[in-house]
């Protein structure tokens, strides 16, 4: 069967889906995920959820348009509600805020007592999604960094209970991409120092504390000395 093109980004997330499992796309939009998931022979099914009428229904014709129809189910839901009666094995979330995603894994405590795998890719505040799924004992079972038009983050994490001790930048960055330590880690190091820069910049012009980025930015020259 033809399977669409994904993005590096979407692959990527697409990687940490287990084989044969039964998922849940959150926020499908487009629905190209589970289409290229069920397309690939890799799962085998899904639902497509999205709170907006408009990106169901382009999700509908696109699965139509691959004849998925009897693997991938169309809902329109807020974030998780109602999706625990499907028992999806792996959850998507991806394409929006960390802080979003954060909320909608909050609302669905099943996700706990079932283990369910969360492949997650915050489009910002990665470090808030971090400290929550943390704090929640969600445990980081894998992540990388994937660059697009520009540098993305994947998250894979599942309840274990347990929470370990995170630093500002292990939040920032994650553990594990701060172990490999890859030439993309350095161009993403980069950039968020930038970000941090202009912050401190703007607030030291209105006389604001500064100590917090003063503290990051000479954790990440840290960083890029040892990269
Ligand atoms: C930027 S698109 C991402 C689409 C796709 N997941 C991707 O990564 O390419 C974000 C999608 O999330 C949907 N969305 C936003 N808030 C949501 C929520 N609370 N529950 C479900 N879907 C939501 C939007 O309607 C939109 O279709």
């Amino acid at each position: 069967m033809n399977a669409p093109k994904l993005s590096a980004r979407l692959l990527a997330a697409a990687d940490f889906v287990r084989q044969g499992s039964f998922v849940a796309d959150v926020g499908t939009d487009h629905a190209y995920l589970p289409i290229y998931l069920c397309s690939t022979g890799k799962i085998r099914g899904a639902v497509a959820s999205d709170v907006n009428e408009g990106p169901v229904q382009r999700a509908k014709i696109n699965i139509r348009s691959y004849k998925l129809d009897k693997k991938i189910s169309v809902l329109l839901t807020d974030g998780l509600r109602r999706i625990d009666i499907l028992f999806p094995d792996d959850i998507l979330i991806c394409g929006m805020g960390g802080e979003l995603i954060s909320r909608i894994v909050s609302e669905a405590e099943w996700t706990k007592e079932r283990r369910t795998r969360l492949i997650l890719q915050p489009m910002t505040h990665a470090e808030a999604l971090r400290e929550y799924l943390n704090r929640e004992g969600y445990s980081i079972i894998g992540e990388r960094l994937v660059k697009e038009d520009k540098i993305y983050q994947i998250i894979c994490a599942e309840y274990t209970g347990k929470s370990e001790e995170y630093s500002d930048i292990e939040l920032i960055f994650g553990k594990r991409n701060l172990t490999k330590g890859t030439e993309l880690l350095k161009e993403y190091a980069e950039f968020v120092r930038s970000v941090l820069a202009t912050r401190r910049d703007g607030k030291l012009l209105s006389g604001a504390d500064v100590s917090y980025e003063e503290k990051l930015l000479r954790e990440i020259d840290g960083l890029l000395a040892n990269n």
